[in-house]
């Protein structure tokens, strides 16, 4: 194939599949994937270089492959959201590079052209890398950390702390825009490409927004320096003049080093800050082996069932699903996996995960006859099982799983398939409660009173992850048919 026709022929294949918009900072599961398949992209690639013409780009490919391969267990990198962030910005600009200028270059590969072809990528967007910056910025608004705190295990440079920085600063959240960029100033090397001109003009503006006018002073001066010092003997830049005379006359000094502590409940509860446990609530909970009433299923392999909560009822079951069972899901679930939706074909920010509702198969089919044995409810009128990964900071905040306009999600039993190091629990903040997320064991609740209407204490969110892969499965029964297995009542108090 001649080198023309061939290039052609790779742009628009690529083209083609970068159309296909996949979403990754919503799924860190979902970054791994990509970052196993670059790295064997570029083995394939890099044997297609020919040698003779092309070295330099040969020792390029090279190199970057090399980059590729100090992490072996990309799912391990993912656990940290800092490196999933920092690894999906490098993807982009490395896959861009090959794209811009390795591409070109390609000929005599027709040896190697199906495996090509097999492996071409998808190159994350802009949206994905602001997407992942906007997680971390979350995570430490509700976490309450600072840069320092969330780069202690894997650091950023200064183009990437600028980046986080400028995502944060465009979502209107100053303090944290402005500490991003100061955490970038500190980082600053002959290497970046952000500029301190860049810098300090950001420092001064966020400390502006934010409302610090003694620190956007500074700030301003000190950008006013470097300004004069490059353009000397000139020192006529007016608009930052304009600005610092206007500040010098507004008074207000709200702290921009400081986060704030004020914060709702349910962060409150993500932090692990409240706990309404006490001794004599404790008491009434309780811990046994079920045989789910009596079902012969059951009666050789009694379940693990401990009240987690007395009001509402929430148990936590043990050891109902296995590592095997667990992997299955996880490999039937990849390759479908789309972004989570709040109400019927709407994405938000309130909500970061990606999911799929999963047709029957063996082992699914397993499980849901599980979930029925163990809650005695049947399971006829429930929805698919539901799989869900996690995002970078991805979370899922307060809501109820019944509608109040539809009233038909009787009961929630809510799978972990992952444990999760730090965050990721599943809270209820009107009653104080934090579930830890715990591989192989599920909770289960009712959502609906036996009169029908809605249990508002089970209002729940699912907190950002800090630290680790949050992989669930929830399976949704309706009421349908249950009217034997869990009687109606007027009250509302059952
Ligand atoms: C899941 O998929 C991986 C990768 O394809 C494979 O190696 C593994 O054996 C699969 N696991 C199960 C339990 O099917």
């Amino acid at each position: 194939m001649a080198v023309k026709e061939l290039t052609v022929f790779m742009v628009c294949f690529w083209i083609v599949y970068s159309a296909a918009g996949h979403e990754f900072f919503s799924s860190t599961d979902q970054i791994a994937q990509l970052y196993g398949k670059t790295k064997d992209f570029l083995k394939v690639f890099s044997q297609c270089i020919d040698a003779d013409n092309v070295e330099t780009m040969k020792s390029v490919l090279l190199n970057l492959l090399l980059s590729y391969s100090d992490s072996e267990n990309p799912e391990e990198a993912m656990r940290n959201p800092v490196a999933a962030y920092r690894l999906l910005r490098q993807m982009r600009n490395d896959l861009i590079f090959i794209e811009k200028h390795i591409k070109p270059n390609l000929y005599q590969c027709e040896e190697y052209q199906d495996e090509l072809d097999a492996k071409l990528l998808e190159i994350p967007q802009l949206e994905d890398v602001d997407g992942a910056a906007s997680g971390l910025i979350r995570l430490q608004e509700i976490y309450k950390l600072h840069p320092e705190d969330i780069t202690k295990e894997t650091s950023l440079n200064a183009d990437e702390a600028y980046h986080v920085g400028l995502v944060a600063y465009d979502e209107g959240k100053f303090q944290h825009a402005f500490l991003w960029f100061l955490d970038s100033l500190d980082r600053l090397t002959e290497y970046s490409t952000t500029t301190e001109e860049e810098l300090l003009h950001y420092l001064s503006s966020s400390a502006y927004h934010f409302g610090s006018l003694p620190v956007a002073i500074y700030f301003g001066q000190q950008l006013l320096n470097l300004v004069i010092n490059i353009f000397a003997p000139d020192p006529s830049n007016d608009e930052v003049r304009v600005q610092l005379n206007w500040l010098l006359h507004l008074q207000s000094n709200p702290d921009i080093f400081t986060l704030n502590t004020e914060s709702s409940n349910y962060e409150a509860l993500c932090r692990g800050e409240v706990d309404e446990r006490t001794s004599k609530r404790q008491r009434a909970l309780s811990c046994r082996y079920s045989t789910g009433g009596g079902n012969p299923r059951l009666m050789y392999a009694p379940v693990k069932e401990e009240v987690e909560w007395d009001e509402p009822r929430i148990i936590r079951y043990h050891d109902i699903i296995s590592d095997r069972e667990i992997e299955i899901l996880k490999n039937i679930s990849r390759p479908q996996l789309s972004r989570s939706q709040i109400g019927k074909g709407t994405v938000s920010d309130f909500r970061t995960s990606q999911s799929v509702f999963l047709k029957e198969d063996y082992t699914v089919a397993r499980i849901n006859q599980r979930i029925a044995d163990i809650t005695g409810l049947s399971i006829e009128s429930s929805e698919y099982l539901h799989v869900q990964n996690y995002g970078i900071g991805g979370r899922y905040e307060p809501h109820y799983d019944a509608w109040d306009n539809e009233n038909e999600r009787i009961a929630t039993f809510l799978i972990y398939m992952s444990d999760v190091e730090i965050g990721g629990t599943t809270v209820f903040p009107k009653v104080g409660v934090a579930l830890q997320p715990e591989k192989g064991s599920a909770v289960f609740w009712y959502n609906l009173h036996k009169s029908g209407t809605v249990d508002l204490k089970t209002e729940h969110a699912g907190c950002p992850v800090l630290m680790g892969n949050k992989w669930v499965a929830n399976k949704w029964i309706h009421e349908y048919g249950q009217v034997f297995r869990r009687p109606c009542s007027l009250s509302d108090r059952e």
